[in-house]
């Protein structure tokens, strides 16, 4: 793929992420821009906690590393930069998202969680128990058979299971994010049969490389890091009474996998596929949902 490709995909990709954010998660944005989910809706006791316990962490961090009036104004502008790319939502879910995962799933029974990352869509196609992710016609890469059950903690098979799946192309680009791939490429929502089972047909996807051109991007090269996650499926798994799994399946050996830009790779989230003999890999991956708090 050529340079200027990736460059028109990062901008585009940040500012539809905010979008998205601002329409699914908080409301739809009003005339003035304004949108939902404000201070005012969080308890006043806990945003004082909060909100100084952040802003003492900053101090201390200027304390102990004698940050100069230099550095203070390069991270001013820098701050700016990221509202103004629109990539609040990229710096949050790579950088932030899974310490909050890992506290919220912290005494949930059942498969693992990691984080959503910012390219989730609601409502993707239905698709039945077995199925193909809609992709374009000789769509790159190796063909992939993923399939498995859902069941409760105690292994009852849940039946019409739903399984939200969204995931990157063979060049590492999310359909809806980055400009040119169909709507619903690589994403459905797959229904699982009478026995909770499931096997949907796809193809691996790339590592994804977060935005380089955008102030994401500035700090990862001003600080010498790289800017990958490993390839993954994403995949939120619901069934009634039971609470909802978002998580990722990555794959054994791939790229990246030791050093997610996101910190978002867990062993039991680790996929090992196998050859099936159609030219494609296959893999099994069991999916068990906790039950939904009282
Ligand atoms: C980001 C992208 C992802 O695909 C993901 O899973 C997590 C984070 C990001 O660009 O912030
Ligand atoms: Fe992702």
């Amino acid at each position: 793929m050529s340079d200027t490709t990736v460059k028109a995909t990062a901008a585009a990709s940040g500012a539809s992420a905010t979008e998205r954010f601002l329409t699914d998660k908080t409301g739809k944005a009003d005339k003035t821009g304004k949108t939902g989910a404000p201070a005012k809706d969080v308890d006043t006791v806990r945003v004082d906690t909060l909100a100084t316990a952040v802003i003492t962490a900053v101090h201390d961090v200027i304390r102990r590393h004698q940050v100069t009036y230099d550095e203070y104004n390069a991270l001013k502008s820098w701050l700016i930069a990221v509202g103004q790319d629109g990539e609040w939502p990229l710096f949050l879910d790579v950088w932030v998202e899974h310490v909050v995962e890992e506290v919220a799933g912290e005494s949930r029974e059942g498969t693992k969680g990691t984080i959503e990352g910012p390219y989730y869509a609601p409502d993707a196609p239905a698709l039945p128990s077995v199925a193909t992710l809609p992709m374009r016609d000789g769509e790159a890469g190796t063909p992939l058979l993923f399939q498995g059950r859902v069941t409760g903690a105690e292994g009852a098979p849940l039946p019409g299971a739903v399984l939200e799946m969204w995931q990157a192309d063979d060049d590492g680009l999310y359909a809806q994010f980055a400009p040119g791939i169909p709507e619903w490429n690589l994403r459905g929502r797959v229904v699982s049969d009478d026995d909770g089972r499931f096997a949907v047909t796809t193809i691996q996807p790339a590592p994804y490389q977060i935005p380089t051109d955008g102030s994401c991007g500035r700090l990862i090269a001003a600080a010498g890091w790289h800017a990958w996650r490993p390839a993954h499926l994403h995949l939120k798994v619901s069934a009634p009474g039971h609470q909802t799994l978002t998580t990722q399946l990555y794959f054994k050996d791939g790229a990246y996998i030791e050093t997610d830009v996101a910190s978002a790779v867990k062993p039991e989230l680790v996929l090992d596929p196998q050859p099936a003999g159609t030219g494609g890999n296959e893999v099994t991956y069991d999916f068990v949902l906790a039950p939904a708090a009282l």
